[in-house]
């Protein structure tokens, strides 16, 4: 088990326009039955002109830092994940700086791991907050996507199933929350990629089949890794928090490990996949649900494009 962290402020931004599964179906040949027997989303939201992935990245941060009670200059690091930056440099991360008035001599920048991003932050922010190199306490992880801009409605295998949102997390050091985390990939460009310039193919691809396959043993291969190291059943934590992709993939995990459905966090039938907002998002609802009190314990499962996994135990 590593030492400590604990997450002393959440917050959410959402683009103002909640798409319906009706209203998907109006643009492509879908349903609202298919969308829901399939993935379990009903809507999900979708940035509109004049909205942007930094705007929902800044708006979550200053939330998070609302909520923690920690002012723009007590911030040490701050990391964006995304898969979808609003420019390729700088990095929404360093946008995020400039808006919030963050001080200038901390590392701000984003990383690229998918769906599993908000993870792999959360084991950078650990390091770099227990290597005592930061110059102020918290760190800031974000997680920011705007998937509506790379995914195409004529693909409808794609398109039903994500959404553009942004969540946030105010970090420290804990002396008591224990924190253990393990990443992975596993590199393929071939079952979830894209947009790339380089093929003329501006939008996502996906082989869903494949990815399901991934997705399930990702995530029951992490249950075990915690179980493991930590020492704690899957069956004694207070919740499992899966990456918000789709419902059957959560549900296959939980029948399959026979554990009650309330332990599996779901609000994917709100956002659809967010990618690497999906898990702040998950954790801010739980906190505005009341679900996060003091000594809570989560697994937190990821997997995504890449193809990244990474799985965590945390306490509150
Ligand atoms: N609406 C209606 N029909 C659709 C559809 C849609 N949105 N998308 C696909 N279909 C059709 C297919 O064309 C196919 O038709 P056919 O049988 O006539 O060829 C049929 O539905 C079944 O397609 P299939 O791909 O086999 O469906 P599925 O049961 O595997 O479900 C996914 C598809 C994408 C929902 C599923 O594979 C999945 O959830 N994969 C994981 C995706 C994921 O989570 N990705 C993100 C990871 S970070």
């Amino acid at each position: 088990m590593n030492r400590g962290i604990e997450i002393v402020g959440l917050g959410k931004m959402l683009p103002a326009a909640c798409v319906t599964n009706q209203q998907i179906a109006e643009q492509t040949d879908t349903s609202d039955e298919w969308i829901r027997s399939r993935s379990g989303i009903c809507t999900r939201y979708f940035c509109k002109e004049g909205e942007s992935q930094t705007d929902l990245a800044a708006g979550a941060a200053a939330n998070a830092l609302a909520d923690a009670g920690v002012r723009a200059e007590e911030v040490g690091m701050c990391i964006v994940a995304t898969a979808t930056p609003e420019y390729v440099t700088p990095a929404t991360a360093a946008v995020v700086q400039k808006r919030l008035g963050l001080p200038e001599d901390i590392p701000a920048f984003d990383l690229n791991a998918a769906c599993t991003g908000f993870i792999y932050g959360l084991q950078l922010a650990a390091a770099m907050l227990h290597a005592g190199t930061l110059q102020h306490p918290y760190v800031l992880l974000i997680g920011a996507e705007r998937l509506s801009g790379v995914i195409d409605p004529v693909e409808r295998s794609t398109y039903v199933l994500f959404g553009d949102g942004a969540a946030a997390a105010v970090i420290r050091v804990s002396d008591t929350g224990r924190f253990l985390c393990r990443l992975g990939v596993r590199g393929d460009a071939e079952v979830l990629y894209g947009p790339t310039k380089e093929k003329a193919e501006p939008y996502l691809h996906m082989n869903g089949r494949a990815v399901f396959r991934f997705a399930t043993e990702t995530i029951l291969s992490g249950i075990a890794l915690l179980e493991a190291e930590s020492g704690i059943a899957a069956g004694d934590v207070d919740y499992i928090v899966c990456h918000q992709a789709n419902q059957r993939i959560i549900e296959h995990v939980q029948k399959k490990l026979k554990l009650p459905h309330e332990k599996f966090f779901m609000n994917l039938q709100k956002y659809g996949n967010t990618s690497a907002a999906s898990i702040p998002l998950a954790l801010a609802d739980m906190k505005e649900a009341g679900l996060l009190k003091k000594g809570v314990r989560l697994f937190l499962l990821g997997f995504g494009g890449g193809l990244t996994k990474g799985a965590a135990y945390m306490e509150f």
